[in-house]
């Protein structure tokens, strides 16, 4: 039997019209406009569309975005006296530093820099911690997206066999956290992991993670199984696919995501969720869960 396709172009499309709600209403009640500071240092060419694409994402919202580009022999202090001056804005709800950073630039203290409450990427140790803990903070936005995907096709979380494979700070370890968070049941595999077949077979839920082109093929996945894979892959043919071997999974799986079009699309939506949110505390009003 074919799986259902999980539409991500869709699901996200559906947030952000929802925010864009939420946004409306908060201006009319509070006269908040959530705002977003977006740091480009260099000109790396995906870093530009990347930007482009988040500053595009705040204008459809409504939200307020302020972008900041610095040349690529910035110094780490020019950086981090900006990062200071937005902590301090009060019209900035959110800063993001996009990375990679040029190599001049620590970006662990970069990230540390940046105000958690205004960390809408999630990637401060102090949220990192929360979601440790399980309290209230930021989410890492592409594994925050995974969960939305999950939770908006009803598959069941709560007692399910989840398999994370890969371990990245970005993606593995915290869609690891919001699984169990969610009461599933976590397993995390990685490049050392004896055998990959046997312990992807048990899962209900299975997000992969690697970078790397069929990673899982159909015979590591059990029938009803269901998939999301987190990966973009360009192969030499000029062809974009995920880590997972899609024609051959999907025929077992019961709900699987496509590349493109599965978690790609909820990254920047997650960015304006918390971003969102972020303004929402600013004006004192219930944060969405
Ligand atoms: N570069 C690639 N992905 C991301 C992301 O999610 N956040 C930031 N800040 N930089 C990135």
């Amino acid at each position: 039997m074919a799986a259902k396709i999980i539409d991500g172009k869709a699901i996200s499309a559906q947030i952000r019209a929802e925010l864009a709600e939420e946004v409306k209403k908060l201006q009319q009640e509070t006269s908040v406009t959530p705002g977003l500071a977006v740091v480009l240092v260099g000109d790396n060419p995906a870093s530009k569309v990347y930007v482009g694409q988040k500053e595009k994402a705040c204008e459809e919202l409504g939200l307020v975005s302020k972008k900041y580009v610095l040349p690529g022999d910035a110094s780490e202090k020019e950086l981090l006296d900006l990062v200071e001056q937005l902590n301090n804005d009060p019209e900035i709800d959110g800063i993001l530093v996009q990375l990679p950073l040029p190599k001049q630039i620590d970006e662990n203290k970069v990230i540390a820099a940046i105000h958690p409450d205004k960390d809408v990427d999630g990637f401060h140790p102090v949220n990192v911690g929360r979601l440790v803990i399980g309290t209230e903070g930021f989410k890492p936005c592409t594994p925050y997206g995974v969960i939305h995907l999950l939770k908006r096709s009803d598959v069941q979380l709560t007692g399910a066999e989840a398999v994370v494979v890969g371990r990245s700070n970005i993606v593995g370890k915290p869609v690891a956290l919001m699984l169990l968070q969610e009461n599933a049941t976590i397993t995390v595999c990685h490049s050392k992991t004896k055998d990959l077949g046997e312990v992807c077979r048990r899962a209900d839920v299975l997000v992969v993670a690697t970078g790397r082109p069929k990673t899982v093929t159909a015979d590591m996945v059990k029938d009803g199984v269901v998939v999301i894979d987190v990966g973009v892959n360009r192969l030499e043919n000029g062809k974009l696919v995920g880590d997972v071997d899609f024609d051959a999974v999907s025929q077992k799986a019961s709900a699987i995501t496509p590349v493109p079009g599965g978690v790609g699309p909820m990254t920047i939506a997650m960015l304006m969720y918390n971003t969102v949110n972020s303004a929402k505390r600013r004006a004192g009003v219930p944060v969405m869960a």
